[in-house]
């Protein structure tokens, strides 16, 4: 990884288009008040476009401006991310090879030298056309087709020296090249034959997992070990990722134990509609936005009393429901905060108010 230092070569200034500008204070309007700095990246980003793919300092200033950012601040982003781009680049492509382990193992450095035969000795160097740079980064997130490289937004996996000389060339020449693999691997697909789930029965038309269909349900317990010598237990039901259905397996000749009843669940109450035409706002529990009201609606629950009511294992069970959020009633203790609302008692804010702990 080579220190990012800015480009010794500068232009006087730089501003934004008139359809960037706007662009800009569009996007700068998304961000809440005082927010305004978290609008940073996308600005430079659209500047390096803007900039034939290169940030120069006046640009970083000129956005630390737009964004009320003191310019330091807007420096550290800019040297920081290796998307950003320090100094000119080659015209057709600016070629970033990813040197991190997976890649290093897998031939990254093969491809440097091809950058380097092809390219320019150093990174960061314009090709003699001007056409091509090329610097190493760390980790592009495609190690499983490594090694690889990114040209703009595009990634160009399993490469070897000859796949990617021909792609250099490809792109000198203007012709089209296709991104992903180049080693004709389906997207991070294994390479070569299946080795697992091989059997052809799994899979349905749409190449989908069949399902098979479950057993039937086992029969009632037997009362008394005298009456049963010998009791073949009935089939598992089987899940669909299951390879083959699971084969009877003989029961113990142990006694048979009689099954005691399992206790009834402690489901809190819930109503199948609000008790008066509208359920409460939910959302002013603090922690329940409009997909966890839903949700609670669904199960039946509507009003403040009712979750106000709820004892330790009924908040529980309904903590166990709540798809994607599960424990985050018991988490935000949804019981004190629902009695103080069925009291009449409103937060300052339409999300609620935070519970303190
Ligand atoms: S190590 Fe190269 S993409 Fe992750």
């Amino acid at each position: 990884m080579s220190v990012r230092r800015l480009d010794p070569v500068q232009p006087e200034s730089f501003a934004f288009n008139r359809d960037n500008l706007s662009w800009a204070k569009a996007t700068i309007k998304k961000y809440p008040e005082g927010k305004q700095a978290s609008a940073v990246i996308p600005l430079l980003w659209r500047a390096q476009e803007q900039n034939k793919g290169w940030l120069p300092k006046p640009a970083m200033e000129y956005v630390g401006d737009m964004l009320g950012m003191s310019y330091i601040r807007v420096y550290e982003v800019a040297t920081f991310y290796t998307m950003f781009q320090l100094s000119p680049v080659g015209k057709k492509a600016h070629i970033q090879v990813c040197g991190t382990t997976p890649c290093m193992l897998r031939g990254a450095e093969d491809l440097k030298k091809v950058c380097q035969h092809k390219i320019h000795h150093d990174p960061h160097h314009l090709s003699a056309d001007g056409k091509f740079s090329w610097e190493e980064v760390e980790c592009l997130g495609a190690c499983v087709n490594a090694p690889m490289v990114q040209i703009w937004k595009d990634t160009y996996e399993d490469l070897t020296p000859e796949s990617f000389e021909k792609l250099i060339d490809d792109i000198a020449a203007g012709h089209e090249v296709k991104p992903g693999p180049q080693n004709g691997r389906q997207f991070s697909a294994p390479e070569g034959k299946l080795t697992s789930l091989t059997d052809k029965s799994l899979y349905g038309r749409d190449r989908t997992y069949k399902r098979v269909e479950a057993a039937p349900p086992p029969p009632a317990p037997v009362a008394a070990a005298s009456a049963a010598p010998k009791v073949e237990a009935p089939a598992k039901p089987v899940t669909i990722a299951e390879t083959t259905p699971s084969k009877p397996k003989p029961a113990k000749v142990a006694a048979a134990k009689v099954v005691k009843e399992k206790p009834a669940e402690p489901r809190p109450e819930l109503f199948k509609k609000p008790r008066t035409g509208k359920g409460d706002d939910l959302k002013l529990v603090w922690g329940v936005g409009p997909a966890l009201e839903k949700m609670l609606n669904k199960m039946g629950i509507w009003h403040f009393d009712q979750i106000a009511s709820w004892s330790a294992k009924e908040l529980a069970w309904v903590d166990e429901r709540l798809e994607g959020f599960k424990g985050r009633a018991k988490r935000d203790d949804w019981v004190k905060q629902a009695k103080k609302l069925a009291k009449g008692w409103r937060p300052d804010s339409a999300v609620g108010e935070r519970p303190k702990k």
